[in-house]
């Protein structure tokens, strides 16, 4: 078995006990391993590597995740070749410890199930190639999974959402609002038309240079800016929500981040300062950002909520809005979504910040 033969070689110099406990969690366990179904998920999508072991019951039984940001925050943005390099370097790694907190064996395992699309291609790749050789040596069954579905339906892990149900998933890279009929029936009804909002967030932070603001320099942008925030005022620009007129459930940011942009170039002009030092109306610029992108969001998904209640796609009395990403951790974004459900009398659901960005047991 490749994982564990390779894996070997990672405990350096194991105590007695540390070996004891090891053969032990590889150990056959009558009445345990047989009357579950254990899946392993692998996600290698874009800029995390993440394994989990979930059973068919929705019990997380062990999960272990390699995040690149520090590295990606250095360089300003993912490089696909480094995100594909570190994937390689830790993949192996990560699913053996995932397997390790689980104590499965890749022999009891019924499925392997792995990101196939959407994503970064090189990304992709490392993990699909690693499923495939792993599938081919433990003759097992491999499930592609589309990312976006798995994100959509992790909800279910913890909250007995029935279908159809609506899911706004807002990160660095996807930005989409569907309705889920089933396991795997999505309607579109909106995507963003250019960027996600995390990746505007994103491209914001870097160029107010957050990164060097003592408070942010560990926080992704969208973090960052959703920090800064709280101590700027958000009315001090005044930025309008993308799209207004358009009859439809589309999301765009581009032309937020060039008004925004152009703004903070003004700014370093009036106070004097070069490009990469940090402007004295940081917090607020950082406020009206977060307060537009919030609106933005929260109008179009009035939209879709109307839409679907009017045509009797959604439950009039008992419909669930479901939103995730890791956009959807953003407290002041959450509030204004809240705001819409309690005005349409819908349920406001999002998962745990750790299942709402790029994880393996969404996969699993
Ligand atoms: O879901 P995720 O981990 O990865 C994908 O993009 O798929 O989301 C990461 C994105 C980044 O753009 C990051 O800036 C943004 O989510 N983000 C936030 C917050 N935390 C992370 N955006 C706004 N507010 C936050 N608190
Ligand atoms: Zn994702």
């Amino acid at each position: 078995m490749l994982i564990l033969n390779k894996a070997a070689g990672v405990f350096s110099k194991p105590s007695r006990r540390e070996i004891f406990e090891f053969l032990r969690s590889f150990n056959f366990r009558p009445g345990n391993v047989f009357l579950h179904k254990l899946v392993l998920g692998i996600e290698t999508s874009c800029d995390d590597t993440a394994a989990a072991v979930v059973d068919e019951t929705g019990n997380v039984l062990g999960e272990a995740i390699h995040s690149q940001t520090e590295v990606h925050l250095k360089t300003g943005g993912i490089v696909p070749p480094v995100a594909q390099q570190l994937h390689r370097e830790n993949i192996q790694r990560i699913v053996q410890e995932a397997l390790s907190i689980s104590k499965v064996s890749p022999s009891e395992l019924s499925a392997i199930a792995t990101t196939v699309k959407p994503g970064l291609a090189l990304s992709l790749g490392v993990g699909l190639s690693f499923s495939l050789q792993l599938v081919d040596q433990l003759k097992k069954p491999f499930i592609p999974i589309h990312h976006m579905e798995a994100h959509a339906l992790t909800i279910r892990l913890l909250n007995k959402v029935e279908f159809p149900f609506l899911v706004l998933l807002i990160s660095g890279g996807h930005c989409l609002l569907a309705l889920v009929r089933g396991v795997s029936d999505f309607l579109l009804l909106g995507k963003s038309l250019d960027i996600a909002p995390g990746d505007m967030l994103d491209k914001v932070a870097r160029r107010l240079s957050l990164i060097k603001h003592p408070e942010c320099s560990t926080m992704s942008g969208g973090k960052a800016i959703e920090h800064l925030a709280k101590q700027g005022n958000k009315l001090h620009f005044d930025f309008k929500p993308p799209m207004q007129r358009a009859k439809n459930c589309d999301f765009s940011f581009t032309g937020l981040q060039h008004v925004i942009d152009k703004i903070i170039t003004q700014k370093e002009k009036e106070e004097g300062i070069q490009k990469g030092q940090i402007l004295s109306s940081a917090a607020h610029i950082a406020a009206a950002v977060q307060h537009t992108t919030a609106c933005h969001i929260a109008k179009r998904t009035h939209r879709a909520i109307l839409f679907c209640k009017q045509r009797d796609l959604l439950s009039q009395s008992n419909a669930v809005l479901v939103v995730s990403g890791g956009v959807a951790s953003n407290l002041y974004i959450r509030k204004a979504l809240e705001i819409v459900t309690n005005a349409t009398q819908c349920t406001l659901l999002c998962p745990p910040p750790k299942l709402c960005t790029d994880n393996g047991i969404m996969i699993a």
